[in-house]
């Protein structure tokens, strides 16, 4: 077990280039793996939900190799697998399978970390089921067998915001005997969509709604996977709450629905600017430049969480630096996380000694200009807790602990290290 612990730290000073786009590293390996030739991909994110992925396409025979830090994936027809599938930690790997390996018309059995295994399966089963997949599962989770489908074309309303339930609808088209169309109630990221766009399948948005045509032929690309943005919003918001920060993230991606936090960070007070805005991998990226900045509390509508999903436990610790009280709405999705992170969060709150309410769907922060800290908070196999945990250490009184925190390693590997790296004391417990 892994006990890590951060405390109270002067200004932050430096550069740093934050771990590759999971979303978008997953992807490539995928699309990689059903596309005709060679995939070459630059900065692909090394780290443990993504080398999941990479470990189960190869189960499926496909070859992928690392040389001098490029990937390369052999695209070849899919067979069935001699093992099953550990998927880890990841559910955007494990999610997007069943909807690629359903469109293969292979069978396989996917399984995962005690945290995948009690994340809900069936939003993306019962899509695919009623686009003709044969699965067992297990009371609508892991362990999840697919069995060899035909897959009919199918339109799918998700009645929740989720790029991969979308994302594993669209996938599953690629084998369908018609089109596919997902149309959304709000928008979610959209790095399916343009990637396989990239790869050649012919792709058409019309508002909320998208139309994959079936049966592309996918060719290999070269491709160069950017900064995550969610990476990139720890560093953030460490700069933003230790006063004469200076940091600078080379490289961030900036696709429009992934940039919720730093427009709330924005309309906090936060000193956040773009220098260099230019496209890669098919993404807007920029070099930010954050320095500290004197917060203040913010309201979020349920309408702005879908573009920052993942960053509400950082940005929760934004708000506990802010003058004033946070209300964030709409927060339903968070409970289906890697942890339930509407109440992990309100834990590394409440350990910090920072006071907070929750409801079924919101969450009320209190900003102290005093921190006590002093907590200790498990972060229940959920990468986001213990990085949250560890930046509110930074501007806390007493040093917070953050337990089991080899969890940070599946989206940001040697995350205290780089942390220090810029000056905040942060390391093993
Ligand atoms: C992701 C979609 C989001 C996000 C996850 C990555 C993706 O999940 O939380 O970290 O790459 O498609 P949901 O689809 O469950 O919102």
């Amino acid at each position: 077990m892994t006990r890590l612990t951060a405390s109270k730290s002067g200004s932050l000073k430096g550069t740093l280039r934050v771990p590759s786009d999971k979303s978008m590293s997953h992807r490539a390996l995928m699309f990689g793996a059903v596309a005709t030739g060679v995939t070459r991909i630059d900065s692909l994110l090394e780290a443990g939900d993504v080398l999941s992925t990479a470990s189960a396409l190869r189960a499926f025979g496909i070859e992928i190799e690392r040389k001098g830090g490029q990937w390369t994936v052999h695209g070849a027809p899919w067979r069935t697998p001699d093992r099953a599938l550990d998927f880890g930690n990841a559910g955007t790997g494990s999610r997007l399978m069943m909807g690629l390996a359903a469109g293969q018309g292979v069978s396989c059995t996917i399984v995962g970390d005690p945290s995948l295994s009690r994340r809900p399966m069936g939003r993306v089963l019962n899509p695919l089921r009623e686009m003709g997949l044969k699965a067992d599962d297990h009371d609508g989770k892991l362990p999840v067998t697919l069995h060899p489908s035909r897959i009919s074309g199918f339109s799918y309303a998700p009645p929740m915001a989720s790029a991969q339930v979308k994302s594993a609808v669209l996938l599953a088209g690629l084998g369908a005997t018609g089109p596919v169309t997902v149309t959304e109630k709000t928008a979610t990221r959209d790095h399916t969509e343009r990637m396989l766009t990239a790869f050649g399948a012919e792709v058409s948005v019309d508002g909320l709604a998208v139309t994959l045509r079936p049966k592309p032929r996918l060719v290999g690309q070269t491709l160069n996977i950017p900064a995550d943005p969610s990476s990139a919003a720890f560093p953030t918001v460490a700069a933003l709450i230790r006063e004469g920060s200076e940091v600078r993230l080379p490289e961030v991606m900036l696709n429009a629905r992934r940039t919720g936090l730093f427009k709330t960070l924005r309309r906090m007070g936060a000193d956040i600017t773009e220098e260099n805005r230019r496209t890669i991998g098919g993404e807007e990226v920029a070099d930010l430049l954050v320095r500290g900045s004197k917060l203040k509390a913010v309201h979020v509508p349920a309408e702005d969480v879908p573009d920052m999903i993942d960053e509400i436990p950082i940005l929760s610790v934004a708000a506990a630096c802010a003058e004033g009280t946070t209300r964030i709405e709409g927060l339903e999705e968070l409970k289906v996380k890697e942890s339930d992170r509407l109440a992990a969060t309100a834990r590394i709150l409440t350990a910090a000694g920072v006071t907070c309410r929750t409801g079924e769907d919101w969450l009320e922060i209190d900003g102290a200009k005093s921190i006590p800290g002093g907590g200790t908070v498990a972060t229940d196999h959920d990468h986001r807790i213990g990085m949250a945990t560890l930046v509110l250490g930074l501007a806390s009184e007493a040093p917070m602990i953050a337990e089991d925190a080899e969890s940070i390693g599946t989206s940001f590997p040697d995350f205290h290290g780089k942390l220090a790296g810029l000056g905040a004391n942060v390391g093993p417990a």
